[in-house]
């Protein structure tokens, strides 16, 4: 039996976790009770730790918890614990807890130390992918790399550019254990992304790859265009490189300030306010964020054109595959 299946886990669709309130309890909810894995992505402890037991009342299903690795200290870890599966991301795999742990990675031999490290399974990334890219591969190819240099029975997902059906049954036929979406699930009723967030996203066709919002996290991301990118990235899709100096300058000491600071300093962020963190618009944040924050998307973001409830999206999404 694989991995999947052991978490009991019926459909091979995971919700990417999506930090700073994009993927709470509501959207993991929804996808771990319609058999999918929802995760909920990284926020301050306190709340994470409601959010876990918020989403357990939605589904007797399993739930993941996304940790960034730049961010998460050990009080994280310890919340984290609580879930039934803990995902990490950016940073040198190392293992913080004694469950289920998954670790998204960008490179065969990113995979292979996280295998090492003791992980369960790996997310291979593709550079389509929204929000912050670690692979710098097209996915699918990335896939077949990460398969050839593991073993054959070690669990390797696939995420980045993944819309639709033909997308999962083409990563499954690849051998993926599994796929992650991101874009398609912040595009659904439950995430809680602003609505004027999703109504950005859903008249996109371009997405940038870019380090303007690397405030405390110098690390590349993809977005579409706001009133911010339009006025720093005309020169260099990147950022400017002064920028691009005092974000790496900032991360030190900047992602280890509270999380609850950082989103309150989010709030100041203006288009033409070259200070710009890492914190993407949500429902109930600022709306400022929205020309003055990132506008995280995949490059799939051009072909999805409404916002469902999630539970639809895992059925429609898994519907290609033989039950
Ligand atoms: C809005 C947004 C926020 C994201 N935040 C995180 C995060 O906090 N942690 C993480 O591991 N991945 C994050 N990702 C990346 C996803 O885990 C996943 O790799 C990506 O969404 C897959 O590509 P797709 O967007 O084309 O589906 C984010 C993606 C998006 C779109």
């Amino acid at each position: 039996m694989g991995l999947i299946q052991e978490l009991g886990i019926r459909v091979p669709v995971v919700q990417g976790g999506m930090g700073g309130g994009l993927s709470g309890h509501e959207l993991a909810g929804a996808v771990s009770a319609a058999g999918g894995l929802g995760t909920i992505g990284i926020l301050p402890v306190r709340e994470l730790r409601l959010e876990i037991d918020a989403a357990r009342a939605k589904t007797d299903g399993p739930v993941a918890v996304n940790l960034l690795l730049p961010f998460a200290r050990r009080a994280h870890f310890a919340a984290a614990e609580q879930a039934d599966v803990i995902v990490t991301f950016w940073g040198k795999p190392r293992r913080e807890v004694r469950g289920t742990w998954i670790h998204q990675c960008g490179s065969p031999a990113e995979a292979r130390a996280a295998r090492e490290a003791g992980a369960d399974a790996v997310i291979a990334q593709g550079v389509e992918a929204g929000g912050h890219v670690r692979g710098t591969t097209p996915a699918l190819e990335l896939l077949e790399r990460v398969r050839e240099e593991l073993p054959d029975d070690y669990p390797v997902l696939s995420a980045g550019g993944i819309a639709d059906a033909d997308d999962v049954a083409g990563r499954m036929g690849a051998g993926a254990e599994a796929v992650v979406c991101g874009t398609r699930f912040l595009l659904s009723e439950e995430s809680g992304a602003h609505p004027l967030y999703k109504a950005r996203l859903l008249a996109a066709r371009e997405t940038i790859l870019t380090e303007l919002f690397g405030l405390g996290w110098p690390a590349p991301h993809r977005v579409v265009a706001n009133a911010a990118t339009e006025r720093w990235l005309r020169r260099d899709r990147r950022g400017p490189s002064w920028l691009r100096a005092l974000h790496r300058a900032s991360a030190p000491l900047l992602s280890h300030a509270p999380m609850e600071g950082q989103l309150r300093l989010a709030a100041m962020q203006r288009p033409g306010r070259p200070l710009f963190g890492p914190a993407a618009p949500t429902a109930g944040g600022p709306e400022s964020l929205l020309e003055a924050g990132p506008l995280y998307a995949g490059v799939c973001v051009a072909r999805i054109a409404d916002v469902r409830p999630a539970a639809e999206l895992v059925h429609e999404l898994a519907s290609g595959l033989a039950s």
